[in-house]
């Protein structure tokens, strides 16, 4: 025993020896690393954001990190973020391997598009699912008016709880994603179905799984992969939702009618129909769950976090979830639905939704990126190969640019005379090449969704119970967590 643990030590330092970060030259600065576990130590897993925020003061607005054996710059504050995400976009696309997907089969041109390489496979996903979003509208209901249909369903079910307290989490992440099943199995499905609610669970499951310390050493070193123990369930929930999906797609080839497409899915089957015989198509089977479990993951928990964030905003503000109801009663009334069009009239509840967004701060440090090239980010040296994690937390709260940071203060996008003010430091969506593809999406059920919502309720913490907390819960998404809420009808 005492010789194998002396050479696994011997192995472990030898190995770390060969894999250790080099050094380049204008590398950013960094904390020291340990054998192995490079600067892990150094991080809370639970809050990233707030870890790297604290790095920042002490290394600088970028610098770089060891997550075992993986060289990492972190990103911070608006001015270095602007040059990366908008002036050298395309430096800083790629993304990292992620090899606790591989196993998969997500890699090469089948990898969908969250976690895809920067390349041609991405760049025809990404084109074809933007185009077939926005074309939408062309079937017999246009996206605005099914998420308007899917808003009186979520305002029916606030109904039904009849002014008791509830948790609201259940009922607003089915409506949200209700609008995402529409879009791509062509229907929304009642809340309490079986095979709905499996899915979100499995959903939910997989986010809460994909972050912390584990998935990172695994996606650091993918050998541990093949021991036994608890992380065998990260790599079962992934595998149990694709068999879903599956059954869902065999479902639509059943009934496809290539001149009818029905939805997303339909739509994809044609193109892999066209693509047929071509080696380095995107468009396959395989690549089809990837994208549309993508769409639904991505587009689920994101929206539907910031409408629990808007809410708790309101519960806690109640002096501005007053205004927001004079707004509405003034532009809209309270005989007709909202539509998207009334947003123009409507700044306060716009800036409302803004400040939400940002002081929500819903995906604060985005996904990772991977330098494309070798770069150079204010004055510092990134070599091709890199993995670059922008915390969009740091510019969203950036105490040199925002008035109250720390505060939600819908004022931070309003001028003098109440108009809506846009602001440069406001990327909950990050932006250039890799931009959240649902950013038009996700705008138009946040207003819809909440203004059906401030129409017809009044939110009020239930009688005796304390002040919900602001404190997040991080799993991808920064949430809140679970408060329970008073619906009053108006
Ligand atoms: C990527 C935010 C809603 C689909 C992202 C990223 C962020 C983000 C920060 C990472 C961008 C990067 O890597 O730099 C949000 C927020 C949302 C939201 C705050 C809601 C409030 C949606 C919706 C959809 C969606 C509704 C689905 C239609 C995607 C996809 C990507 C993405 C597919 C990956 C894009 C790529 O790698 O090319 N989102 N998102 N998102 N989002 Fe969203």
């Amino acid at each position: 025993v005492t010789f194998l643990g002396l050479f696994l030590t011997v192995f472990v330092l030898l190995l770390d020896f060969l894999k250790r970060r080099k050094t380049w030259n204008r590398y950013p600065p960094g904390p020291s690393s340990i054998p192995f576990l490079g600067s892990m130590l150094q991080m809370d897993f639970r809050q990233p954001q707030v870890s790297f925020t604290q790095l920042s003061k002490k290394f600088g607005n970028i610098f770089s990190l060891q997550i075992c054996w993986r060289n990492l710059v972190v990103l911070n504050g608006f001015e270095a973020m602007k040059e990366a995400l908008i002036n050298k976009s395309e430096d800083i696309a790629d993304r990292p391997r992620f090899p606790l997907y591989e196993h998969m089969g997500i890699c090469g041109n089948s990898a969908g598009l969250v976690l895809a390489r920067y390349g041609r496979a991405w760049k025809d996903l990404r084109r074809f699912s933007l185009s077939t979003l926005r074309n939408f509208g062309m079937g017999k209901k246009s996206l605005e008016e099914r998420i308007i249909e899917e808003a009186g369903f979520l305002n029916s079910a606030f109904e039904s709880e009849e002014s008791q307290p509830f948790d609201p989490h259940f009922i607003i992440n089915n409506a949200v994603s209700n609008v995402i099943c529409s879009i791509t199995f062509g229907n929304r499905f009642e809340y309490n179905d079986k095979r709905f609610q499996k899915l979100l669970h499995m959903f939910e499951e997989s986010m809460k799984l994909a972050t912390g310390f584990l998935p990172q050493m695994l996606n650091a070193v993918p050998s541990l992969m093949h021991l036994p123990g608890p992380h065998q369930k990260i790599l079962e929930i992934p595998k149990q939702i694709m068999r879903c999906l599956k059954e869902i797609a065999d479902e639509h080839k059943e009934s496809w009618d290539p001149a009818h497409n029905r939805d997303f899915i339909d739509a994809f089957l044609g193109e892999i129909e066209k693509a047929k015989g071509s080696q380095e198509t995107t468009f396959n089977e395989l690549n089809l769950l990837f994208t549309t479990s993508d769409l639904f993951s991505a587009g689920t928990e994101t929206t539907s976090t910031t409408l629990r964030w808007a809410l708790l905003f309101m519960l806690l503000h109640p002096e501005i979830q007053s205004k927001v109801h004079a707004e509405i009663d003034r532009v809209i009334g309270r005989d007709r639905r909202p539509e998207l069009g009334d947003q123009v009239n409507m700044p306060f509840t716009n800036a409302v939704i803004h400040e939400t967004l940002r002081c929500g701060d819903i995906v604060p440090i985005a996904l990772p990126h991977m330098a494309y090239r070798d770069t150079e980010i204010q004055g510092f040296f990134i070599p091709k190969g890199v993995v670059i994690i922008t915390n969009l937390s740091s510019v969203l709260k950036d105490e040199t640019y925002w008035e109250k940071p720390h505060q939600f203060y819908p004022e931070h996008f309003l001028n003098a005379e109440g108009q809506f003010l846009k602001r440069e430091a406001f990327i909950p969506f990050s932006a250039g090449r890799r931009v959240c593809l649902g950013e038009q999406l996700a705008r138009m059920e946040l207003f819809i969704f909440f203004t059906t919502l401030m129409q017809r309720f009044t939110f009020l913490i239930p009688e005796n119970q304390p002040k919900p907390q602001l404190k997040p819960c991080f799993a991808v998404t920064s949430s809140p967590h679970p408060y329970q809420i008073c619906a009053k009808l108006r």
